[in-house]
């Protein structure tokens, strides 16, 4: 995929442990275009990449705007962003791409869990300047973990925004029953947070019989995934004709490490695309978030970081 080189062109702190950065390129030219709800790669100092969504006007084409969660639990991904990155350094990043994209439709409600506002501020912008019917439901820990609350009360669309704060009173919460409770066939839904909140919304969703194709959701970072039930295969590389087995408890790459097979890796959890491998044969159990679904069906690439084969046996093109 093609790099871009980018410099932050400024650094503000959006709320407790959030900083968004604006990214513009070093001579000033314009930035690939993007629609909303996409996302970027960012090459982090220390080598690792970490996928970011762009969170401002998709109009706009002089800056990339990100904003970041100091996250405790993280693997050193927003750590590096908070404590190494300062205005006026140069980022490597990928061009956007848009796994969450808008649909037409009547209406639009988008849901947002804490800093997974990010692509959906995108989409009330953009929604805004269509005229297009929506609402935002902002859900927080409390108002000074809430990133962009000034900009957004400043908005154009503020009054189709709620706010809703863990710490505050049981009134201004999130009724998630009393809002989903009557499907509607015209109306979209798009969700993006932290995975308890993606469930607790997409488990509603599905409580009120809302039609699967109408509800759009995006993780942060590698989607969960259910490891229980993974089981060992074999891996055969079309080079040398070697067959190695992958324990159900060890990734293709892991497993080739073992016997001295490399393959470069970035994200180590099917967000960046640096691990994509060509198979020639056999059928991928895909857990990435990198290939689209028309992609993955193919069966021909996958993402041997977190991938894993439906089958006993993939030949890889290696
Ligand atoms: Fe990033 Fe595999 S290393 S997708």
């Amino acid at each position: 995929m093609t790099q871009i080189t980018v410099k932050v062109a400024r650094r503000t702190q959006e709320a407790l442990d959030i900083a968004s950065f604006e990214l513009v390129k070093p001579d000033g030219s314009a930035l690939p275009g993007f629609s909303a709800g996409s996302h970027i790669d960012v090459q982090l100092p220390g080598g690792l990449t970490r996928q970011y969504s762009l969170c401002n006007d998709a109009a706009e084409q002089h800056r990339y705007r990100i904003a970041v969660l100091r996250d405790a639990h993280s693997r050193g991904g927003s750590a590096a962003m908070h404590e190494q990155v300062k205005e006026g350094d140069t980022l490597a990043i990928s061009e956007p791409r848009n796994h969450f994209p808008l649909v037409h439709a009547q209406r639009t409600l988008l849901l947002a869990g804490g800093i997974g506002v990010t692509p959906l501020l995108c989409m009330a912008q953009r929604l805004a300047t269509a005229g297009a019917d929506f609402a935002l439901h902002y859900c927080t820990r409390s108002p000074e973990r809430t990133a962009f609350r000034d900009e957004i009360a400043a908005s154009p669309y503020a009054g189709r925004v709620r706010f809703h704060f863990d710490d505050g009173e049981a009134a201004q919460k999130l009724d998630l029953d009393a809002l989903l409770g009557e499907p509607d066939p015209g109306t979209h839904i798009y969700v993006c947070g932290p995975t308890g909140f993606i469930e607790w919304v997409v488990k509603t969703a599905e409580r009120f019989a809302w039609n699967k194709e109408q509800v759009h959701l995006e993780y942060f970072g590698a989607a969960p995934q259910d490891t229980q039930g993974d089981r060992a295969f074999q891996v055969k590389l079309a080079g040398s004709g070697a067959t190695y087995e992958v324990p159900a408890d060890k990734t293709v790459v892991q497993a080739l490490q073992a016997h001295g097979v490399e393959i470069l890796t970035s994200c180590e959890q099917g967000v960046c695309g640096t691990c994509l491998t060509r198979v020639l044969q056999g059928e991928c159990d895909h857990r990435d978030l990198y290939l689209t679904d028309e992609e993955k069906a193919k069966h021909d690439q996958f993402t041997p970081c977190c991938s894993r084969a439906k089958g006993p046996l993939l030949v890889l093109d290696l």
